[in-house]
């Protein structure tokens, strides 16, 4: 019976774990497949996101990620496009066909290169049987400051109105989520819906480099506040052992 119950603990801490390594998205930040190969040998069985950027995307290209997909793992294609609305929506076709998970585009591309994007996930979508992805618009990179945003980039007012009014821009496009900093979740859940979707990169576990990023949370504050996917890059990819490094993180989270 004890046996039992124990069995019956692990299991559920087990389902638990996958649950939150679900959440996570590990960068796949390299510049050869070689590389990416040795990060996905360590975290083998691990369920997390593989998220394929502009730096591998641009080096190994479409093939790198019909391979990740045809081994199971789920893929979110940051390519972060912002384009005129009929090249979006031709990319937007073009990466559905190769059947990731999640990719997204620019809010500042406005409402509609964002239906563009749209549009050419159901144009895709009509001619094949992949499934269909989750659209995420980029709304202030975490990496941005205020000050940056207002002086250089020339957006007057916080970056939260700005990250708002480019949440409510995406909804209105009909996106499934933004990419936003853990510290704007809740802002944007309360201004959209609950289920309007939040991928939160800026995340580093107490203790660790901030690096180049300015608007960051630990994994555990991140996940208080609501936030649906978490982008973990660094602490994990540059840890001398990535598989222990996203273990703890998720152990620290049950
Ligand atoms: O955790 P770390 O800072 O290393 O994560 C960096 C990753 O998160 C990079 O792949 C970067 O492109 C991505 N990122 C993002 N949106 C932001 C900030 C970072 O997708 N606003």
């Amino acid at each position: 019976m004890v046996e039992e119950s124990n069995t019956g603990a692990s299991l559920n801490i087990h389902s638990r774990k996958n649950e939150l390594a679900r959440k996570v998205i590990v960068p796949l930040d390299y510049s050869n497949a070689c590389d990416a190969e040795t990060l996905l040998t360590a975290l083998s069985g691990i369920p997390c996101y593989m998220k394929v950027g502009m730096e591998l995307f641009y080096a190994e290209g479409p093939r790198f990620v019909l391979s990740l997909k045809e081994r199971g793992y789920k893929v979110f294609l940051d390519l972060k496009m912002h384009d005129i609305p009929n090249t979006v929506k031709g990319g937007a076709a073009s990466i559905t066909r190769l059947g990731v998970d999640m990719f997204n585009v620019h809010a500042a591309g406005g409402i509609r290169m964002m239906e563009a994007a749209r549009e050419g996930i159901d144009q895709a979508l009509a001619a094949s049987s992949a499934t269909r992805p989750l659209l995420i618009a980029v709304t202030q990179l975490t990496s941005t400051s205020q000050a940056v945003m207002n002086q250089e980039i020339g957006i007057s007012g916080s970056v939260e109105e700005a990250v708002v009014r480019y949440a409510k821009a995406a909804k209105q496009a009909g996106l499934d989520g933004v990419v936003a900093s853990p510290h704007e979740v809740r802002l944007v859940k309360s201004c959209l819906t609950a289920s309007f979707l939040t991928v939160t990169p800026g995340i580093r576990p107490a203790g660790t480099d901030v690096g180049d990023q300015s608007r960051v949370m630990t994994p555990r504050e991140a996940l208080a506040v609501g936030t649906d996917y978490m982008v973990i890059g660094r602490p994990i990819t540059a840890h001398p052992n990535p598989r222990q490094a996203i273990e703890n993180l998720i152990e620290e989270l049950i």
